[in-house]
């Protein structure tokens, strides 16, 4: 027994949780992911799964990204990142709605799934499903070697590490970071971005790890915000734009580990139902950095602080406007819109581990989840 414990001592490595350990791992599980892939010296992208399949990715009239869970929030980023960089049509499916819902899928569709286990019951239904149609489908899994991984006709991995906290964390930046070199090789390839534009992407992309180092230094910070609100009954998240699904997963963290009640929208959509909600007691987290419709959110920011919530600005560096409305501010440092959730998702996840912790709740196995769900 007391060597079980002390193995797992080893295992987290000296922190507390291994959701915690897996947080802090992201500057080199996103490092990792690019390593050897994204070649800033050269101006090049390479991914052999990609580059095998060139034709498939070029020809496809569609991307239809299937994915459960976390997984799905970063397929909703790539939306925006597939649609912006390579104007290519994308469609975002729950894996078990799609599955049953007798899609319309040809040849001309590209399937991307993504899947941190590479076990999950739906998606791995949703590509035998994709596949009958005679759609290509490609795989972004973590776990070599995985169901999906053999059952896809192609794909990358992310190389984020084993992940043990069952709610994900690391996978899910690494999976941005995977889908967010596709998009770029794929936009190089079809002309839609400029050369000195995708030179710009490479660079900040190489970026991004020590940003996110940057970010983690405001956890002592996060620590005391988590304080402050650990015991409201009720959550809601806004973002815009690529920090919609942040917004997301920052909502399905917090419920994951807290058993507190939250709510990802779309900052613009707050003023058809939410703002209903707002009062004194509700906490508002609001991602409003500097490059994405900041005029915008800053003016929901006023909504809210008109009705009394209290406002948690997730903002770039140097923020003075929201700074001014908000009752705390995160800063995280300034890069592309693109690659923003990169950097916007870190605090999300550090304030919901903190809460979790301070509500002694079970964080690496929160009840009734399961890290993978091999049945539907
Ligand atoms: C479960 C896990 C989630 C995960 C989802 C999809 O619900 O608790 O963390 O996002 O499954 O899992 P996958 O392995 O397919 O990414």
């Amino acid at each position: 027994q007391e060597l079980q414990l002390n193995l797992e001592q080893i295992e987290k490595g000296g922190y507390d949780h291994f959701m915690l350990k897996e947080i802090y791992e992201q500057p080199r599980a996103i490092l990792d992911t690019f390593r050897g892939r994204l070649r800033t010296n050269e101006a090049i992208i390479k991914m052999s799964g990609v580059e095998d399949n060139m034709k498939k990715f070029l020809n496809a009239d569609r991307i239809i990204v299937v994915a459960c869970g976390t997984s799905w929030h970063a397929g909703l980023v790539s939306e925006y990142i597939f649609e912006d960089l390579a104007r290519i049509p994308v469609e975002v499916e729950y894996a078990s709605e799609f599955r049953y819902r007798n899609p319309v899928i040809t040849e001309k569709d590209l399937v991307i799934a993504i899947s941190q286990s590479g076990e999950t019951a739906d998606t791995l239904a949703a590509i035998k499903l994709a596949k009958s149609k005679g759609a290509f489908v490609f795989g972004v899994c973590n776990v070599v070697g995985s169901s999906i991984a053999r059952e896809t006709d192609a794909g990358a991995y992310t190389h984020a590490g084993p992940e043990i906290g069952v709610a994900s964390t690391k996978a899910f930046t690494t999976q941005i970071t995977v889908l967010t070199l596709i998009a770029l090789r794929l936009a190089r390839a079809k002309g839609t971005i400029s050369s000195s534009d995708y030179r710009h992407h490479l660079i900040e992309l190489e970026l991004i790890p020590s940003k996110v180092e940057k970010v983690l230094k405001s956890d002592d910070y996060v620590k005391t915000i988590a304080n402050i609100y650990k015991d409201v009954k009720n959550f809601l998240y806004l973002g815009r734009g690529y920090n919609f699904p942040v917004a997301l997963e920052g909502a399905l963290k917090l419920k994951e580990i807290s058993y507190i009640h939250a709510e990802g929208y779309p900052a613009a959509e707050m003023k058809h139902g939410p703002i209903a909600l707002i009062d004194e007691n509700m906490p508002i987290v609001v991602i409003a950095t500097k490059k994405g419709h900041y005029d915008k959110v800053v003016s929901n920011i006023q909504e809210i602080k008109s009705r009394k919530g209290k406002i948690i600005g997730i903002v770039t560096e140097g923020d003075q406007q929201v700074k001014e409305l908000a009752d705390h501010v995160i800063e995280v440092p300034e890069t592309l819109e693109s690659l923003s959730p990169l950097v916007t998702t870190i605090p999300l996840q550090l304030l919901s581990y903190h809460i979790a912790v301070m509500l002694n709740k079970n964080v690496d196995q929160p009840r009734n989840l399961a890290k993978s769900v091999t049945v539907e």
